[in-house]
C-alpha cells in the first residue's frame, strides 16, 4: 500500500527491469511519471484521453494506456516501454521487422504499436492479417496506411515461431 507524506506518495514499481522508488503527487499520470521520472521519452502522448494508443505500455503484461492510468495505480507493477524491448545494440524481432518493412514513417505512433503487437502475440503467435488489423485497431497511425505494419507484424510472428531468421532482405 502507499504512504502519503508531505511530498506526495510513494510509488514502487520496476520500469523496463529496472526498481523505480518514488515520491509523486498523487494526479501524477503514468505517462508523465514514465517519461519525466523514469527517462522513457518512447512513451509518447498524443491525445491524451485514450483514444490514440500512442502511450501504451505493458503493465504486468498486458497493454494500458498510460494517459488515463495514474502512477500510483501502477504500484508493484511490472512496467514495459519500448526502451525495454531491445536487448542491449540488438533490435527486438519486432522492432528488426518494423525497420525492414517500413512499418514507420514519423514513428510517432510506433512505440504504442510496437508494445500492444507484442501482447497480440503473445496471445494469437500466428495471427491473420484481419487478427492483426483487429489487434491494432485501437492505435492511430496518420502516416502508413497500416498495410507495412501488417507485413511487419506478420513477419516477426514468423520469427517469434522459430520459423524464419531475423536479417533484414
Ligand atoms: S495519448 Fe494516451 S491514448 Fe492517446
Ligand atoms: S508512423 Fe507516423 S503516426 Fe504512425
Amino acid at each position: 500500500m502507499s504512504t502519503p507524506t508531505r511530498t506526495g506518495t510513494s510509488v514502487s514499481m520496476t520500469v523496463n527491469g529496472e526498481q523505480v522508488d518514488r515520491h509523486v503527487d498523487p494526479r501524477r499520470t503514468l505517462s508523465d511519471f514514465l517519461r519525466r521520472d523514469c527517462g522513457a521519452t518512447g512513451v509518447h502522448l498524443g491525445c491524451e484521453h485514450g483514444v490514440c494508443g500512442a502511450c501504451t505500455v505493458l503493465l504486468d503484461g498486458r497493454t494500458a494506456r498510460s494517459c488515463c492510468t495514474l502512477a500510483v495505480q501502477a504500484q508493484g507493477a511490472d512496467i514495459t516501454t519500448v526502451e525495454g524491448m531491445a536487448d542491449g545494440a540488438e533490435l527486438h524481432p519486432l522492432q528488426e521487422a518494423f525497420w525492414k518493412h517500413h512499418g514507420l514513417q514519423c514513428g510517432f505512433c510506433t512505440p504504442g504499436i510496437l508494445l500492444t503487437v507484442q501482447e497480440l502475440l503473445a496471445d494469437n503467435p500466428d495471427p491473420s492479417d484481419e487478427e492483426i488489423r483487429e489487434g491494432i485497431s485501437g492505435n492511430i497511425c496518420r502516416c502508413t496506411g497500416y498495410q507495412f505494419i501488417v507485413d511487419a507484424v506478420r513477419d516477426a510472428a514468423a520469427v517469434l515461431r522459430g520459423e524464419k531468421a531475423t536479417e533484414a532482405e
